[in-house]
């Protein structure tokens, strides 16, 4: 890293090796070819992936063919599909807060109303949650259970099936988003949410997956499992927006998943390392902040014990960390400003190297430059 580089923490999102990369490439081209004589339009996402997609659900616990498979331009496109074709301005739709901030500027942009439930320190407030279903009468409820970005909380087993039993009695469309269901760093890999509620009640369960986080969030390959007859409407939504996705980038997504949990196994061990890595850094410059250690995800949900992390995000800009504020996941404005997501997907020394600047950032008194940033990008 160039020493005046910036370096990025408001992206919670690793890279991928190299040499991985290019290997996949390789074994991916000479399938092409089979290709190159078809329109290579698939709406639905190309077979071969659709059952691959299909297979990994089915031997993660939750049975699943690949008629109930869609593959997407990524967890945000699934989305932004169902969004598309099931909800309408002015619905409800219950949300966690804090949350993906991607996915509530989606609901925003849907001009959905939101009911926001607390996730705090302690997990979810499922009494609250179970409430809300009944109360609000959602179209839609979105939900991230495994490794919440941005607590890196897990759902417990039994809290899934009390929202699974209180979303089926709702009728609410319930949208799970297990893009980070891989990275399980201290407890074993959770199973998949609608393989959790009793016959019946997941005929509305909509999940969201990626290969974002497990892989690489450049390959833009995501996917939904849902019912097989939702999943015939969604790809009708889905010609309608971008027709297909890119078969070559499809190919190279099946190279990458038949690779089996060989990659996932070597990033989790990195992630382990760059936690310990940011936790180091964090208690010796600032031994004020408090944080719990989630048993999965890629990053930490900082307690900076007072409402500064808006001015400290500005001033860590002008020391050369980007960083949004905890303010930033809110499904309400004006909350979690004593909050920062720092994220651990970036080389041990980058961390340390990051922590040392926002302490420099947190020792400047000088006001921090207003500047125009242009939209907000963080993932
Ligand atoms: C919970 C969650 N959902 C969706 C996404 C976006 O995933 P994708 O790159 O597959 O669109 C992210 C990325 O950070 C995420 O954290």
């Amino acid at each position: 890293m160039a020493p005046d580089a910036t370096i990025d923490l408001a992206r919670a999102a690793p890279g991928v090796p190299e040499d991985v990369l290019a290997a996949a490439l390789a074994e991916a081209a000479p399938a092409l070819a089979s290709h190159a004589h078809t329109p290579g339009y698939h709406p639905y996402g190309l077979p071969g992936l659709r059952a691959a997609v299909a297979e990994r659900f089915t031997r993660r616990g939750l049975p699943t063919v690949p008629e109930q498979i869609l593959i997407t331009s990524g967890a945000q496109h699934a989305l932004t599909l169902v969004l598309g074709l099931l909800c309408g301005p002015g619905e409800r739709s219950v949300v966690e807060s804090p949350s993906y901030p991607n996915a509530l500027e989606a609901l925003r942009r849907a001009r959905m109303r939101t009911v926001p439930v607390p996730v705090t320190e302690d997990g979810w407030d499922i009494a609250a949650l179970v409430s809300a279903l009944g109360r609000a009468a959602p179209r839609l409820t979105y939900l991230i259970p495994d490794f919440h970005n941005p607590t890196g909380l897990l759902m417990p087993a039994p809290d899934r099936a009390r929202v699974l039993h209180a979303a089926a009695g709702s009728g609410t469309w319930l949208v799970v988003d297990e893009t980070l269901a891989e990275l399980a760093l201290d407890v074993p890999a959770p199973t998949p949410f609608a393989a959790c509620g009793a016959p019946g009640e997941t005929g509305q369960v909509i999940t969201v997956g990626s290969m974002s986080k497990s892989h690489w969030g450049g390959l833009r390959i995501g996917w939904l499992r849902a019912p097989a007859r939702l999943v015939t409407e969604l790809a009708g939504q889905r010609i309608v927006t971008d027709v297909g996705g890119s078969v070559v980038d499809q190919l190279l997504a099946l190279a990458l998943l038949s690779r089996g949990p060989e990659l996932p196994g070597a990033r989790l061990r990195r992630l382990r390392e760059q936690r310990a890595a940011l936790t180091g850094a964090l208690a010796a410059h600032f031994p004020a902040w408090t944080w719990r250690q989630p048993p999965g995800g890629l990053s930490l949900w900082v307690d900076l014990g007072e409402p500064v992390a808006p001015d400290l995000a500005a001033r860590a800009r002008e020391h050369g960390v980007r960083i949004e504020a905890g303010s930033c996941f809110a499904a309400d404005p004006g909350v979690f400003e004593q909050r920062l997501r720092m994220p651990f997907t970036l080389p041990p020394d980058t961390l340390r190297e990051a922590v040392r600047r926002m302490a420099s950032a947190a020792a400047d008194r000088l006001p921090p430059a207003g500047t125009d940033r242009g939209p907000r990008w963080v993932v």
